[in-house]
């Protein structure tokens, strides 16, 4: 068994002995949309450090926790805060806890995100729910092409959470996510670049997570706020403290996205 697998193990243990596989979807918290986790009833907080095998975040704005409870009646896990490929880790590492929750049974997973947008017309902060994506990252977290080919992200799922934006009044944008190694932010010639190659927006996350999330057998949706205009499309220089900002104007925008999602995964036949 390699270290990787060990520590995967430990985690899958101390997940499940915190009865985090009975969850029915995990939403992983992005840059700035923690304030969801404030909302779960029957909350249990769970620090990483507390988590055999979870890997830990530096990152400021990731509170470092799993919360487990209800959202709008549905047994939820919310990660708030994700390790990155930019602080060292893995691919394996990034995607290790969705992937856990998911060889639990835990069958729905929504991501989350902070990002640059590229369309100059779109307003700051805006939701757009991740259509595909493009792997810039360089690595995989799968081990063989006969798994997890094509697009990760459900298309009925994706229905489903249209469906609820429009219930909740939210004007939920779609595109196409172009995944960077980061930390750093762009160049405008990456920009223009990225958007020639077919891309609406560009982060530092998401793409691994789902990856490996669709291979292990879960429905995988995600969603990105859109924090920014993407270096070169705005005058302003970007940074992390204004992307946690423009997150966070985004909470009611998005609490209520979520809300209007669960209630929909409630009322499904559990699977
Ligand atoms: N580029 C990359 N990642 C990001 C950005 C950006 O402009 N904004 C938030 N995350």
């Amino acid at each position: 068994m390699t270290a990787a697998q060990a520590e995967r193990e430990k985690l899958l243990e101390s997940l499940d002995a915190a009865g985090a596989g009975s969850a029915r979807a995990v939403i992983v918290l992005g840059s700035g949309l923690g304030p969801l986790a404030e909302e779960v009833e029957g909350a249990r907080r769970l620090p990483y450090e507390g988590l055999a095998g979870m890997p830990e975040s530096a990152v400021p704005g990731h509170a470092g926790r799993l919360v487990l409870g209800e959202l709008s009646g549905v047994p939820v896990v919310l990660q708030q805060g994700r390790c990155h490929l930019y602080e060292g880790r893995t691919a394996e590492e990034v995607s290790r806890c969705v992937r856990c929750l998911v060889e639990l049974g835990v069958g729905t997973v929504l991501l989350t995100n902070a990002a640059g947008g590229l369309h100059a017309e779109w307003p700051i902060p805006s939701l757009m729910r991740i259509t595909d994506h493009i792997n810039l990252q360089g690595v995989t977290p799968l081990d063989s092409s006969g798994r997890g080919y094509g697009t990760p992200y459900d298309p009925e799922l994706g229905s489903l959470i249209d469906a609820a934006a429009e219930e909740a009044g939210v004007a939920l944008r779609t595109g196409v996510y172009a995944a960077l190694p980061g930390p750093t932010y762009e160049t405008h010639a990456e920009v223009r670049m990225h958007g020639s190659f077919g891309a609406d927006a560009v982060g530092m996350s998401t793409a691994q997570e789902a990856l490996a999330a669709h291979a292990a057998g879960a429905r995988v949706a995600a969603i990105s706020c859109i924090t920014n205009h993407a270096a070169g499309l705005s005058h302003i220089e970007t940074n992390h403290e204004e992307v946690v900002e423009a997150g966070l104007k985004a909470t009611e925008q998005f609490t209520g996205l979520i809300r209007a999602l669960l209630t929909r995964l409630g009322a499904e036949e559990p699977s």
